[in-house]
Formats: structure tokens, C-alpha cells, sequence
């Protein structure tokens, strides 16, 4: 297993994005096929969507190198700077979407998990969240999946403490809904996802 000395997070935001979108699309790809995720990717999807944090103020996404390899990235941006129905559930709850600074995703090539770099996405995800001086909470969201899904692995362990042990809370009162097409099928379903917070 490569060592973490090997690996390097650089915290890109804006034009620096861009020469790397095709490498990040792969890599989401390859990450959300697994379980609980199983997302059957679209490359043109996934590019298109990825240029939301070349484009977007104050976004930016920390990508993990090894060597010249991209081989994991985390996302970031403000809550506004999502679609509406991701800022809705917040304010369905009187919160005003532009306290929160939302974390997309993170994704780590397998063989490179346990050894700290999750820890390190979030750190620096809220180091770019805190330079802002004006976002109170950074949060995310995780898709809900049922225990008996055909899918999911055996011995299969949640993020949930991790998360935890970073400081993050579930909320179960904030939800939103979200479409992509499962492996082995043919349409889009719509998932129900969890958004969980911090205060920074
Ligand atoms: C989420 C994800 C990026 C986490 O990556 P990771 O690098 O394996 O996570 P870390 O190594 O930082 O943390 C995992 C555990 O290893 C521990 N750890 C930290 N440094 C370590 C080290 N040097 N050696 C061994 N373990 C270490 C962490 O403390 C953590 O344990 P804890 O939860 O008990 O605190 C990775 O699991 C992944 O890509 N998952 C699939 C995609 C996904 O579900 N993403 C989240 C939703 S978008």
C-alpha cells in the first residue's frame, strides 16, 4: 500500500480545476460504483457537473496526488452555489442556506484508504470554508439506502463514525432528494439523502 508520505492534497480552486475534470470524472466513476453509492457514471455528467466548482466563487476541491496521479478529491462550495432543491430542506427549516458551506463528495482510490487522507478532505475542506469568514456551518449529505438492498455487501461498515469522529451530526429533518441511474439499470431513481452539519 503507498505510504502517506507519498501522498499530496493541493487545495485547487477556479482555471487550476479545469486540466483535471477528465481524471475527476474517472475517478467518481470508479469510487461511486461501489456500495452504498452504485451509480452507473456518465462521463458528459460528470464533467458538466464538475465545472460547477471551476466555475463557482469561493468553491474548490482538494485533490490527492500521488506523484502526478490523481488518485482521490474532495469538492467544496458555498450551500448557494447548489442546485435549489439541495438548498430547500434548509429553507423548509427557517435556515438560511448562506450560513453553510457544502461539501460535494469525497472520493479515495481504495488502495489508498486508512491511511488518513479522508481526515485530511475534511480539514481542508473547512479550512477553505473558514477563509471566508462568513459560513457557520459546513455540512454535507449521504444517500439513505435500505439494509436489505440486494446490493449492499455483507460486513459493509457506514461512514457514520467517521463522520462522527469529525465532528459532524445527522440531521434527520434535512433531507433532499437526488436522481441517478443505479448499476444494472436502465433510468434514473430518485434517492433520498441526509445532510449532516458542523459549526465552524
Ligand atoms: C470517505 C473516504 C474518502 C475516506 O478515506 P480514508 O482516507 O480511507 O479515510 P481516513 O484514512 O482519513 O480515515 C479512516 C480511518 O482511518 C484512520 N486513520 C487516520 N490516519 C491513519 C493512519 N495513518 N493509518 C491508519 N488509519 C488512519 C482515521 O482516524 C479513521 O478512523 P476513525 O474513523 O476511527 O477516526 C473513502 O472511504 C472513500 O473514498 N469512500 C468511498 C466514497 C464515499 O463513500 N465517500 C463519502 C461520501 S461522498
Amino acid at each position: 500500500m503507498p505510504k502517506l508520505t507519498e501522498i499530496t492534497l493541493k487545495t485547487l480552486t477556479g482555471k487550476a480545476i479545469a486540466p483535471y475534470l477528465l481524471e475527476l470524472a474517472a475517478l467518481r466513476i470508479e469510487v461511486f460504483r461501489d456500495w452504498p453509492y452504485i451509480y452507473d457514471g456518465n462521463p458528459t455528467y460528470e464533467e458538466k457537473y464538475l465545472q460547477t466548482y471551476v466555475d463557482a466563487e469561493l468553491a474548490a476541491v482538494v485533490v490527492a496526488f500521488a506523484g502526478d496521479e490523481v488518485v482521490g478529491a474532495a469538492t467544496c462550495l458555498p450551500l448557494t452555489a447548489e442546485p435549489a432543491h439541495v438548498q430547500q430542506p434548509f429553507v423548509a427549516n427557517a435556515r438560511d442556506p448562506g450560513d453553510y458551506f457544502y461539501f460535494g463528495e469525497s472520493v479515495l482510490r481504495k488502495a489508498y484508504r486508512g491511511q488518513g487522507i479522508g481526515v485530511g478532505f475534511f480539514e481542508a475542506r473547512e479550512a477553505q470554508a473558514r477563509r471566508f469568514d462568513i459560513y457557520k456551518t459546513a455540512t454535507f449529505c449521504a444517500v439513505q439506502r435500505p439494509t436489505e438492498h440486494p446490493l449492499r455487501p455483507a460486513g459493509f461498515v457506514p461512514l457514520d463514525t467517521f463522520w462522527g469522529k469529525r465532528g459532524y451530526a445527522k440531521q434527520p429533518h434535512l433531507q433532499c432528494k437526488m436522481s441517478w441511474t443505479d448499476r444494472g439499470e436502465t433510468e434514473q431513481t430518485e434517492k433520498t439523502l441526509t445532510f449532516w452539519t458542523k459549526n465552524l
